[in-house]
């Protein structure tokens, strides 16, 4: 083990509930890790709040606040390198990941899909489209995936899959969501933990 904790990256556009479950995770010490940096392309975002309750710098950066796509990713490259980053989580982030930044932290992005990835993932499926189509589907289970991040929409190796939540005939996007996001928020950190165990010692 290293003698300092992870420094701990993310990004996300939302609400940010899974960058809670994380950072608190990270706060009450039940990970060797520490919150450096929330990146958002939303300055609305409900994530910089929480970013703010934890103590941890967040930031707005966004695409179009560039002539270049290289320029775009130098500055997210720089803001994660100067805040001491080891592991970037996308936590319901909602825009393509430059592969420049992919290549800068190697085997060190991971993102959470609220689903049993390859099944009801891709360009487009995100919110409540995942779900919508796991209920389409006659899928009778779902769950949780987190896997590496590469250049293309979830489709990087799987690094923790939880499954065991039942879609109920009465369900909708937003009632399975709901049970979704609660396993969302325990598996996030275990599979820290586990890139922890396997990238950090
Ligand atoms: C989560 O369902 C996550 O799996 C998906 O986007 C949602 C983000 O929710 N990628 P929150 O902002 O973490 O609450």
């Amino acid at each position: 083990m290293k003698d300092r904790p992870v420094g701990l990256g993310i990004m996300a556009s939302g609400r940010g509930s899974n960058a809670e479950a994380l950072l608190a995770a990270c706060a009450e010490g039940r990970l060797n890790a520490k919150g450096v940096l929330v990146l958002s392309n939303n300055p609305e975002a409900g994530v910089h709040d929480v970013a703010a309750r934890f103590g941890v710098p967040s930031r707005t950066i966004r695409r179009d606040e560039f002539e270049s796509g290289e320029e775009f990713a130098a500055t997210l490259i720089r803001a994660f390198h100067d805040a001491g980053t080891d592991l970037i989580c996308l936590a319901g982030y909602m825009r393509k990941v430059p592969s420049a930044l992919i290549r800068a932290f190697p085997d060190a992005i991971l993102n959470i899909h609220p689903a049993l990835l390859p099944r009801h993932g891709g360009k487009g499926m995100y919110g409540p489209r995942v779900h919508e189509a796991v209920i389409a589907s006659g899928d009778r289970e779902t769950g949780v995936s987190i896997h590496y991040v590469d250049a293309e929409y979830d489709r990087g190796p799987i690094m923790i899959q939880r499954g065991g939540i039942e879609v109920r005939s009465g369900d909708t996007p937003e009632s399975l969501a709901a049970r979704v996001l609660e396993l969302e928020h325990t598996l996030y950190a275990q599979a820290v933990a586990r890139w922890i165990e396997q990238h950090f010692t």
